[in-house]
């Protein structure tokens, strides 16, 4: 079962954060994704905005959303001094009326994010619609088989998997680190 955003609230409001991305985990995104200086990004679930600002830093104009008050005000309030390089904005991804402009994105992040989505083809295809010809999704997760029992909800299954890799023109993984998470790369056609 997804977590729902009263949890996430209650999670920031505590003072919690995540397995913070490090350079060897903005190093390895960089080589995957190749020359993007500038290219516009969205990052979904932002959190702690940890992530959204290395985004900025790689060089990306970076929008990063999440649907908790508590993580929006923390990501603004850390790294206002990166306005207007990275925006944030409160938005649930899974609201089909949020509005976020189509094909307008080069890159779509999701760190730990995609195993809570309720509706994981919907969020899927909304991505394409966001995603620029030949812009990347990327996809940092868990897997539910490298997980206790009490705690695969916070990974992806095989078949989540399986419908994650459909209907790309290209893509690839790697781990980052092996049996805790893995990074799905997969590219809009071209054009
Ligand atoms: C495990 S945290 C990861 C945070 C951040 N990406 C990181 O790597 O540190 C999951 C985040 O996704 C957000 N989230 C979950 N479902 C969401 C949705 N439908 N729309 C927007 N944000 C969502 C939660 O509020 C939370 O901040």
């Amino acid at each position: 079962m997804p977590a729902d955003r009263g949890h996430w609230e209650q999670h920031f409001a505590a003072g919690n954060g995540f397995h913070r991305p490090d350079a060897r985990e903005m190093r390895l995104l960089g080589e995957a994704l190749g020359p993007h200086h500038g290219a516009r990004a969205l990052d979904v679930g932002c959190g702690l905005g940890t992530y959204a600002a290395a985004l900025a830093g790689l060089g990306h104009r970076t929008l990063a959303v999440d649907w908790a008050d508590a993580a929006v005000a923390a990501t603004r309030d850390r790294y206002a001094d990166l306005e207007p390089r990275l925006e944030v904005a409160r938005l649930d991804f899974e609201d089909a009326t949020a509005r976020l402009p189509r094909a307008a994105f080069d890159l779509v992040t999701m760190r730990l994010v995609f195993a809570f989505m309720a509706d994981k083809e919907a969020a899927a295809e909304r991505v394409r619609a966001l995603l620029a010809p030949g812009g990347a999704w990327v996809v940092t997760t868990s897997l539910a088989q490298w997980l206790p029992e009490d705690r695969r909800r916070i990974g992806l299954t095989a078949a989540e998997v399986g419908g994650l890799l459909c209907g790309w023109s290209r893509g690839h993984w790697y781990d980052l680190d092996p049996g805790v998470l893995r990074v799905f790369v997969l590219r809009a056609p071209a054009g």
